[in-house]
């Protein structure tokens, strides 16, 4: 076990190679397990691409000596493509939560960093092991939305902050009635209710078509058509000029991404910053920021 300062207010069920285990079932995000132990490497930064990287830094607004002996928490890591950003590029320690089986994917993306200054737990942010206000900075992205209860969600990512600590949380965004008009809102009600494997093996048949007419309407400038088309956003979500193969690869991850979670709940910004807000934070920084070919929501507040 690692020498953290950080006090557990209850003992694991089990401990597996230093990740402490809170619950045995995945409950309703055993997709993002099945998901992420089989994309494993797919958003990890590479040669290709530093996607995890531009958005942690740029999302965060933070520098990477601002991590310097701080205690990081990060809920809902999935595969740990942020939890190598901190891994790599800070020196924070850092405690990683998921609820999912996706806590052995983050083991293997971060061994060499297991037990030195990484925490990995399985839990739920609906009953954190942790004693309340202990970290520097708790961070939670892409997660929020797919939660069932996002105002509960957001009350326990504060209470682990300590005062004067920063809460940074990314999210869909909720832009009026127009964002559920898209093949995702229409399709979701009868997605999320089939097997992983269906919707897995649909997309790995047809996703190149897919593609293709993606890019058809985007040539034409008929973009409007791509709400109408069943496969993830390319030009806002997937990172320019990293070879056919792995383009594919990442589509097909975030088509599954959007096809197969219980929950997806875009959330309007001022709905996320007023529940910061009422958990005695002060707002920093609430909208969007434009980086790469990437916009991403946040909304960063500091404890009083
Ligand atoms: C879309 S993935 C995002 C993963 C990672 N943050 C990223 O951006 O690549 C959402 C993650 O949140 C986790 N999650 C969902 N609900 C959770 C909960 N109640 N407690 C902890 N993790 C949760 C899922 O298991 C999943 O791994």
């Amino acid at each position: 076990m690692i020498k953290s300062k950080i006090v557990l207010k209850k003992k694991p069920l089990k401990i597996y190679k230093n990740i402490h285990f809170f619950q045995d079932d995945d409950y309703y995000t055993d997709t993002f397990g099945l998901q992420w132990n089989e994309f494993i490497k797919t958003q990890i930064d590479n040669i290709n691409h530093s996607n995890s990287y531009d958005r942690f830094f740029n999302e965060t607004g933070l520098k990477n000596t601002q991590f310097r002996n701080k205690k990081v928490l990060e809920v809902g890591s999935g595969a740990g493509r942020f939890t190598n950003v901190l891994m790599k590029h800070t020196s924070a320690e850092v405690h990683s939560v998921d609820s999912s089986d996706s806590v052995f994917a983050n083991l293997k993306n971060n061994i060499e960093y297991n037990k030195k200054r990484l925490n990995i737990y399985k839990a739920t942010v609906y009953d954190l092991p942790f004693e309340e206000g202990q970290f520097d900075i708790v961070i939670c992205f892409g997660v929020i939305q797919h939660t069932p209860n996002v105002k509960k969600t957001i009350d326990n990512l504060c209470k682990q902050v300590k005062p004067s600590g920063l809460i940074i949380v990314d999210f869909y965004p909720y832009n009026g009635f127009w964002t559920l008009i898209s093949a995702k809102y229409i399709l979701r009600p009868i997605t999320k209710r089939l097997r992983y494997e269906t919707v897995k093996s649909f997309y790995k048949k047809h996703i190149k078509k897919l593609i293709k007419i993606y890019y058809f309407f985007e040539k034409y400038k008929l973009n409007i058509f791509n709400r109408f088309i069943p496969i993830a956003d390319i030009s806002n979500t997937i990172p320019k000029n990293i070879g056919k193969e792995l383009l594919e690869e990442m589509v097909l991850l975030d088509t599954i991404d959007i096809y197969t979670p219980k929950y997806d709940q875009p959330q309007k910004v001022k709905k996320i910053k007023s529940m910061i807000e009422s958990n005695n934070f002060n707002i920093l920084f609430a909208g969007k920021i434009n980086y790469l070919n990437f916009t991403s929501t946040v909304v960063r507040g500091k404890k009083y």
